[in-house]
C-alpha cells in the first residue's frame, strides 16, 4: 500500500500555482559560445540553426528533406461543391525514396467566389477522416470548412496516419518503415511529430503547384499533439506564413520547466513514440534540457505564430503557453516586430492580436472549436493585410 501511495504521488500532476517553483529558462539570446545576439544576422546565422539543432537532438528528432520523387494525382474534383459555394479536391501525394513510397491523400476545398488564388488552412489530423468529411454531411466543429470558405480561405488537411499512425506501435508504418527506415535507429532520429510535420511539408510542395491557392500564404494548424506537430513543423518550414498551436500544452507551446500540468515525465512514458528517444532523458529532469518551448516559438520568428489555449483545459497549462508566447517576443524585436504583449495572461476570452502574434484562452475545454477558428480566421485577416 505504502509503495503504492508513493507511486501516485510521483505520477501526480501539479495544479497549483504556488508548486510551480523557480526554474531558470536556456537563453535565446545567447550563443553556445557565450555570445549575446543582438542582431538579425547573428540570429539568423548562428542561434537559430543552434536551437533547431538543439530541438532535433534533444526533443524531436532530425526531418530528412530527401526523397527521389513526388508525384501529385487529382483523384476526386467536385466544382460543385458546398452548393455551389467551394470545390472540392483530393490529391493523392506520392513521395518514392530508394523504390519504396508512401502516400497522403490531402483533402482541400476553395472558394468559388474567390478572384485570386487563396490563403490556405491546413490541418495536421490526428482525429480521423471523419472530422473532415467531404460529403460535408457531418460538419464536425473541429474542420468547419463552411465558415472557412465563408470567409474566403481555403482549408485543407490530411489524416496522420497516412504518414505515421497515432501509435506505439503502428506509429512505424508510413514514412519511417517505408522512406527513412535508418532514422529508427538513430536517437536523435525522427518520429510520430516529425513525421507529421514532413506530411505537412509535402502538402505545401503540391499548393505551390496548384493555382488555385496563394502558396505564400500557408496556415498550418494542429490540435494538442497536432499542435506540437504543426509548431515543430512551423519552426522548420519557413513556406508557413502562419503557425497556428490550438491547445498544445507539453512539448508544444508550454514552458516544460514550469511544473504544471503534463510533464516531460508522463509525455515521454505515455507517448514515447511521438519524440526521439534522446528525449527520454529529460523525464523529471526538465532543468537539464537544453531548450525549452519559448525557444521553438522563437524558431517562427518574424513570420506570425498563434497561441490559442482553453481555460479548463489546465493539463495543456494555459498560463505556461502564454509564458512561452511573451519569452519569443525577443526575437520578433529582433526584426523590429514590436509585440508588447502584457506581462499577465489576457482574461478568459479577449483575444490579443498584435502583429505577427495572436493569442486566446477560450472558455471551456480541451478541443478545438468554431470559435477558435473565428479567432484564427480574424487574426489571419489582419495579417495578410499586410503581408
Ligand atoms: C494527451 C497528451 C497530450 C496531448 C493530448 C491530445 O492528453 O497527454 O500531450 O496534447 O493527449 O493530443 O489531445
Amino acid at each position: 500500500l505504502v509503495v503504492m501511495f508513493s507511486l501516485q504521488t510521483l505520477m501526480a500532476q501539479n495544479y497549483d500555482e504556488s508548486k510551480v517553483g523557480n526554474y531558470r529558462l536556456p537563453e535565446l539570446l545567447k550563443t553556445q559560445k557565450r555570445k549575446t545576439v543582438s542582431t538579425i544576422k547573428d540570429w539568423e546565422k548562428i542561434r537559430r540553426p543552434e536551437i533547431l539543432n538543439l530541438f532535433e537532438n534533444h526533443v524531436y528528432g532530425q526531418v530528412p528533406k530527401d526523397f527521389d520523387d513526388i508525384a501529385f494525382e487529382v483523384t476526386n474534383l467536385d466544382k460543385n461543391a458546398m452548393d455551389g459555394k467551394a470545390t472540392l479536391k483530393e490529391v493523392a501525394i506520392t513521395v518514392t525514396r530508394n523504390q519504396k513510397s508512401v502516400s497522403i491523400n490531402l483533402l482541400m476545398f476553395t472558394p468559388n467566389k474567390a478572384k485570386k488564388p487563396v490563403p490556405m488552412f491546413l490541418v495536421i489530423n490526428h482525429r480521423g477522416i471523419k472530422t473532415m468529411d467531404i460529403t460535408r454531411q457531418n460538419k464536425d466543429g473541429f474542420w468547419p470548412a463552411e465558415e472557412v470558405i465563408e470567409a474566403g480561405y481555403g482549408i485543407s488537411g490530411f489524416d496522420v496516419i497516412d504518414v505515421s499512425p497515432d501509435d506505439k506501435v503502428k506509429f512505424r508504418e508510413g514514412v519511417l518503415n517505408q522512406l527513412y527506415p535508418e532514422q529508427l535507429e538513430m536517437n536523435n532520429g525522427m518520429r510520430a511529430l516529425g513525421a507529421w510535420g514532413w506530411g505537412a511539408a509535402r502538402a505545401i510542395d503540391y499548393f505551390e503547384k496548384d493555382k488555385a491557392v496563394d502558396a505564400g500564404k500557408i496556415i498550418s494548424v494542429g490540435h494538442s499533439r497536432g499542435g506540437k506537430a504543426s509548431l515543430w513543423f512551423g519552426a522548420q518550414d519557413k513556406r508557413v506564413a502562419i503557425t497556428i498551436s490550438n491547445e498544445s500544452g507539453n512539448s508544444g507551446a508550454a514552458l516544460s520547466r514550469r511544473n504544471f500540468g503534463e510533464t516531460v515525465e508522463r509525455i515521454t512514458n505515455h507517448f514515447p513514440y511521438w519524440f526521439c528517444p534522446n528525449y527520454q532523458q529529460y523525464a523529471n529532469n526538465e532543468n537539464k534540457l537544453p531548450v525549452d518551448q519559448h525557444m521553438l516559438i522563437a524558431l517562427i520568428a518574424p513570420r506570425a505564430v498563434y497561441v490559442a489555449s482553453a481555460a479548463e483545459d489546465l493539463w495543456a497549462d494555459p498560463k505556461g503557453q502564454y509564458l512561452a508566447l511573451t519569452e519569443a517576443q525577443d526575437v520578433y524585436e529582433l526584426y523590429k516586430v514590436h509585440t508588447n504583449l502584457p506581462a499577465e495572461m489576457p482574461d478568459v476570452n479577449e483575444q490579443i492580436i498584435r502583429p505577427h502574434i495572436g493569442f486566446h484562452n477560450r472558455e471551456g475545454k480541451h478541443n478545438m472549436t468554431p470559435y477558435d477558428w473565428q479567432q484564427f480566421i480574424q487574426f489571419a485577416d489582419n495579417y495578410f493585410k499586410r503581408h
